[in-house]
């Protein structure tokens, strides 16, 4: 899109001085891809001209594209140890990582399991991600303990205090939910105009297959697969479905990892119901085959749900083509390699941790399949790639307009990226606290290669600017009405 050559929106700009100005690069507007320069005053976007900006510093990007700053909406970052053992990235090398492949925004969890109480869980991670963090943040509610004390109090008030999503576990011991306290968490996100994210794997599929595996000492890593079975995940994404549509709120079902749940959630969607989903780059860039291998190299890729066959690739590259699948996040959940096999080369499948890192990863391995690897059929618009990994994130979790765009009065963040730049990955490269990368040797085209925050470059090609607790929390808005009155089978 090329506007007129006098077009400029927001304060005029030949008569004042801007903090901060990006000059001569594309810049992805929600219009598209536009030729236009960029001023900032006070951290926030405060004129879009194709007229020079005066400034007290620019910064040059022709040849590149200017997006919005990533918002990554799934990654766990200093999460409490959990089956006694903890990920490796605390908030300031998760959102280091994060900032340093494009990213402005991100959504950690703060994860509350029995016995605990949700409101001292937020507080502990308050404390911790404000001294640390260099980057904005969100949290996300992990409830694994919905008494009604948290119902009827903790959960009304964290939510007032702008943690608006709710992410529920239908499976892993000390977090799953029962079925009726899944539609108590349910009835609670409607009453307040919250968003579930839901983890949809049948925990007596997954225990009912891992005891006949193990009792068939079919303990090798390929069998994590097995025991976590697409069928599996279908189910509990149709019981999450159906939960949601007698409650009448939204859910979104996170991490769909196959075919068959896809399919799943277009017919639930086809009937008009407002069921949201994610994916992630480990679904489509990663298969069983990484983790089926000789040697323990494949605990790598070993999360959960687990990446399937190649031969289910096809279908999940389509629910994202289609709009079926409308975010792509990291699920980034930094375990070393060398805590996935502290059991040593013969440990059953059920001793590795689940969950990889890919934080830094996400946006480069999509962007660069997208704008230039796949078939020109498969491949999506720079303003869709921006929708998926950073507008539709910040609507649905309430971020908007603040976040996950560039207009007037919008937070200042942008990654600028050379469309160029041929990356080999390699862990060295990379920011977090992980000792690999499952992408290790992969090659990419396109990189961000300066992330700007608020106005501050905060990364510019390979130099940390920042500093750890520079990042602020990010009060989310409720993303949905909330509604007073029950689900219409109550009151019909
Ligand atoms: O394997 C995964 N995905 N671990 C992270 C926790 C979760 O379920 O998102
Ligand atoms: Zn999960
Ligand atoms: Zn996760």
């Amino acid at each position: 899109m090329s506007p007129s050559p006098n077009a400029s929106f927001g304060s005029q700009t030949a008569d004042r001085s801007f903090d901060f100005a990006i000059t001569g690069g594309t810049v992805v507007l929600p219009a598209g891809p536009t030729q236009i320069n960029v001023g900032i005053k006070d951290g926030l976007i405060a004129a879009l001209s194709v007229a020079p900006i005066q400034a007290h510093q620019t910064i040059d990007a022709t040849g590149h594209f200017v997006l919005p700053g990533g918002v990554d909406s799934h990654c766990h970052m200093d999460q409490q140890p959990w089956e006694g053992r903890s990920t490796a990235d605390d908030f300031r090398t998760g959102t280091l990582s994060g900032m340093c492949g494009g990213n402005t925004t991100v959504i950690p969890f703060a994860m509350q399991m029995r016995g605990q109480s949700m409101r001292d869980v937020v507080e502990d991670y308050h404390l911790r991600a404000s001294k640390k963090a260099h980057i904005d943040y969100g949290f996300h509610l992990i409830v694994g303990d919905p008494t009604p004390e948290v119902l009827s109090k903790e959960l009304p008030a964290l939510i007032e205090q702008g943690c608006t999503s709710i992410k529920i576990f239908l499976t892993y011991e000390g977090l799953k939910l029962d079925d009726y306290e899944i539609l108590t968490v349910l009835e609670l996100a409607r009453k307040e105009g919250a968003l579930v994210m839901v983890h949809a794997e049948n925990e007596a599929c997954i225990r009912w297959l891992t005891d006949r595996l193990l009792e068939r000492r079919k303990t090798a890593l390929r069998y994590h697969v097995t025991a976590h079975s697409d069928i599996g995940e279908r189910e509990a994404t149709y019981r999450a479905i159906s939960f949601s549509e007698l409650i009448e709120t939204p859910i979104m079902i996170v991490h769909v990892s196959s075919g068959l749940v896809v399919e799943e959630i277009r017919r639930a969607q086809a009937r008009g119901l407002p069921i949201y989903a994610e994916t992630c780059p480990q679904y489509l860039f990663l298969s069983s085959d990484d983790i089926n291998t000789a040697d323990m190299s494949g605990a790598k890729c070993v999360c959960t749900p687990p990446p399937r066959d190649p031969s289910n690739q096809p279908a999940m590259w389509r629910g994202v083509l289609d709009g079926t699948l409308s975010i792509f996040s990291s699920d980034h959940s930094p375990w070393n390699y060398s805590d996935k096999i502290a059991g040593g080369p013969d440990a059953p499948f059920t001793d590795i941790p689940n969950g990889i890192p890919g934080i830094e990863t996400r946006l480069p391995l999509l962007f660069s399949a997208t704008q230039f690897d796949a078939p020109p059929e498969n491949r999506l618009t720079l303003n869709e790639f921006v929708d998926l990994t950073t507008t539709r994130p910040a609507k649905l979790y309430g971020l908007y307009p603040r976040k996950g765009v560039i207009a007037l009065g919008s937070d200042a963040d942008f990654a600028i990226w050379d469309p160029n730049k041929v990356v080999t990955i390699r862990n060295e490269l990379l920011h977090h606290a992980v000792d690999h990368t499952p992408y290790e040797g992969r090659q990419v085209r396109g990189w961000p290669i300066t992330t700007i925050s608020r106005g501050e470059i905060v990364y510019d090609k390979g130099e940390v600017r920042s500093q750890a607790g520079r990042g602020l929390f990010l009060p989310c808005k409720r993303p949905f009405t909330p509604q007073r009155e029950p689900s219409s089978l109550l009151t019909g």
